[in-house]
């Protein structure tokens, strides 16, 4: 094939069409159309490359000058090849290539993995399927006709009530179901408020260091840069954050995402002055606030100034993250423009999803649901401190008391991070240091250990696999 002058050279790319050439004879010419597309969108054929005469390639590939014909005719039809009299035909200028494959962030995974301590997954298989399908017939049967249009960009006033009686009830939520927002998960609360906060002039965001790394990217796709603040042993430090000069905070004070403490009574208090006097925000991504071990769940920072937090939590937790059903409950004077926000984005989540979710909730399921995982998620837990305590005795563990994972911190003689992570990925067990989400505390290598959704038996046989590693990363071995 040879090139428009200024183009690049394609080499050899009619090699790429021999096994379309080779297909059986019924599926030749689809085949051949299809190779070509791809070689067009892939870039292997750049814009401007002039394709051989039919007659050359049909000789070239062994089949009959009337596919050719057909396929350069049906791709100049849908735009990717152009022709001219006595021209011949050349790729459109008009494409762009793909764009190559998205980079795998993920920490190394032994392909072989037998363990993997994710943290935040819960156990995919609690999810109560025989209670959830009841819900979902008798919403199909009793929903009125008028209920399956465009729902309020809000959510259904139904879940809208039962989740305000849930989030008052169980979280300490000033929860008024005019100011609830259903929406696609936290993920979508956070990336509505960094939206509406940017619009009003705030062009940077703080969030938690060490945090969630998801936030940068959501700021990044709602306009908002991020600040990373530094925390103390009582939650955000305060210092940093007056420093910084941000009026927008996001928070995990229930159960800090990824160390595990919760705020401190003083600490929530010094935060919410903060806010009162520079009128800022306070985001509370309460991811994981149904599930607290050792006493019942701290309430809600909101429920101490609603017009200063903005709460959000979703069923991710505690029901399954492919739901991607979550709420925000937003302070009055953000309230209308969250909700045109999440008109324009959306136009409002499914209405049959919400309100097999009202009714899941009305009729107590998703309390029982949610003594059911927390029985469960104490057991994994207790399984994994005593694991610990058996094979690598010396760790100490800490963000126990909550949540779905923990921090372990191995003794000092542990040898090098770098080296214990790749031994773990060699003997088929995935962990992450406390590092990788940020800047994290001196002292040992810390890792965050999820166990939600292991069954005690794997969670011994990957602290198992992981002391066996660790043993091996030794000083002196
Ligand atoms: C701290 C934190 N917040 C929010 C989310 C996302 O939650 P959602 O599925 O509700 O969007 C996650 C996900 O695991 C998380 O770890």
């Amino acid at each position: 094939m040879t090139s428009l002058p200024g183009s690049q050279e394609a080499t050899a790319a009619w090699e790429l069409l021999l096994p379309a050439a080779a297909a059986p004879a019924r599926a030749r010419g689809r085949a051949l159309q299809s190779a070509l597309r791809e070689a067009v969108r892939t870039g292997r054929l750049p814009p401007r490359t002039r394709l051989p005469s039919s007659r050359d390639l049909a000789r070239d590939l062994g089949v009959s000058r009337g596919l050719v014909t057909e396929a350069y005719e049906q791709l100049t039809a849908e735009g990717y090849l152009r022709s001219g009299r006595g021209a011949g035909t050349w790729v459109s200028d008009a494409v762009r290539a793909a764009a190559p494959p998205v980079r795998d962030l993920s920490p190394r995974r032994a392909a072989d993995s037998r363990v993997d301590f994710v943290a935040g997954r819960p156990d995919l298989s609690l999810f109560p399927r025989a209670a959830w399908s009841a819900a979902q017939r008798a919403v199909l049967a009793e929903l009125p006709h008028e209920e399956l249009g465009y729902p309020d960009p809000r959510g259904l006033p139904r879940l809208r009530t039962a989740l305000a009686e849930l989030l008052t009830r169980r979280r300490g939520v000033v929860a008024d179901p005019e100011r609830i927002v259903v929406c696609s998960g936290v993920t979508q609360a956070v990336t509505l408020l960094g939206f509406v906060l940017h619009a009003r002039g705030e062009h940077t965001v703080g969030v938690e260091d060490p945090g969630s790394p998801q936030y940068e990217a959501l700021f990044a796709t709602a306009g908002p840069r991020v600040a990373r603040l530094p925390l103390d042993d009582e939650g955000l430090a305060l210092d940093p954050l007056r420093a910084s000069g941000v009026r927008a905070v996001v928070t995990t004070p229930g159960h800090h995402f990824p160390s595990g403490i919760a705020y401190s009574a003083r600490r929530r208090a010094r935060l919410l002055a903060w806010a009162r006097e520079t009128d800022g925000l306070i985001v509370e991504d309460d991811y994981d606030g149904d599930f607290r071990y050792d006493r019942a769940p701290v309430g809600a920072l909101q429920g101490l100034d609603p017009d200063h937090v903005a709460y959000t939590g979703s069923v991710s937790k505690s029901l399954v993250p492919g739901l991607r059903l979550g709420w925000l409950v937003v302070p009055g004077h953000l309230a209308d423009k969250v909700v045109a926000r999440k008109q324009y984005m959306d136009l409002g989540n499914p209405s049959l999803d919400q309100a097999v979710l009202a009714r899941f909730i009305e009729r107590g399921d998703h309390d029982r649901q949610l003594r059911r995982c927390q029985r469960a998620y104490k057991e994994r837990r207790d399984a994994l401190l005593r694991a610990l305590d058996e094979h690598l005795p010396g760790t100490r563990v800490s963000g126990i008391a909550a949540g779905l994972h923990a921090i372990a911190t191995l003794p000092e003689c542990h040898g090098p991070e770098d080296r214990l992570l790749a031994r773990c990925a060699a003997a088929g067990v995935t962990v992450r240091p406390l590092g990788a989400y940020g800047s994290a505390g001196g002292g040992g290598v810390s890792l965050v250990l999820g166990y939600a959704h292991l069954s005690p038996a794997r969670i011994r046989e990957g602290v198992r696999l992981l002391a066996d590693a660790a043993r091996s990363t030794a000083p002196g071995r």
